[in-house]
């Protein structure tokens, strides 16, 4: 396991850090972004997808009601995933995500994938966001 530790003082900062951390979950299948409403999961995605040229950050909006967002890149198909307002073991099959887990060049983006303590043993990177203030973030990238 690998710990990394960042702080961030805006908005911007946070796309920026998920820029930078693009290239390096290329080769991961699921990533956990865990942390409380506002905390700024969203936003370190829209830097993410912009990083793996799947999508421009303004294009990358919350999958709040959706639940799944993809976004297209030459490299890596991004799978956003909101699961916030899914509650149960059936309502999150209905989903369909394990159809996207095991395809080469998926990257499933969970917000709230600690409510299924089955992601947290699957997934490869987990990021921890912390607000500090009203900027402020503490972002922890652990890799296993
Ligand atoms: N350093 C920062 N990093 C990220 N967002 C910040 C920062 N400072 C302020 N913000 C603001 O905090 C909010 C973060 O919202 P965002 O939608 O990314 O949160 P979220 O963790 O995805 O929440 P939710 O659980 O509701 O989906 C945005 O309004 C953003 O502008
Ligand atoms: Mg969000």
């Amino acid at each position: 396991m690998t710990l990394h530790e960042y702080t961030t003082s805006s908005a911007e900062e946070t796309m920026e850090l998920g820029r930078k951390l693009a290239p390096t979950l290329k080769s991961a299948r699921i990533v956990i972004l865990r942390g409380d409403l506002g905390a700024g999961k969203t936003t370190l995605v829209k830097g993410i997808a912009e990083g793996l040229h799947a999508a421009s950050q303004d294009d990358v909006t919350s999958p709040t009601f959706t639940l799944i967002h993809e976004y297209r890149g030459p490299e890596v198909t991004l799978f956003h995933v909101d699961l916030y307002r899914v509650d149960t073991a059936r309502e999150l099959d209905t989903l369909g995500l394990d159809e996207l887990f095991p395809e080469e060049g998926n990257l499933v983006l969970l917000e709230w994938g600690e409510k299924f303590p089955r992601f947290e043993k699957e997934c490869d990177v987990e990021v921890c966001l912390e607000r500090k203030g009203d900027q402020e973030r503490k972002i922890v990238v652990k890799r296993k």
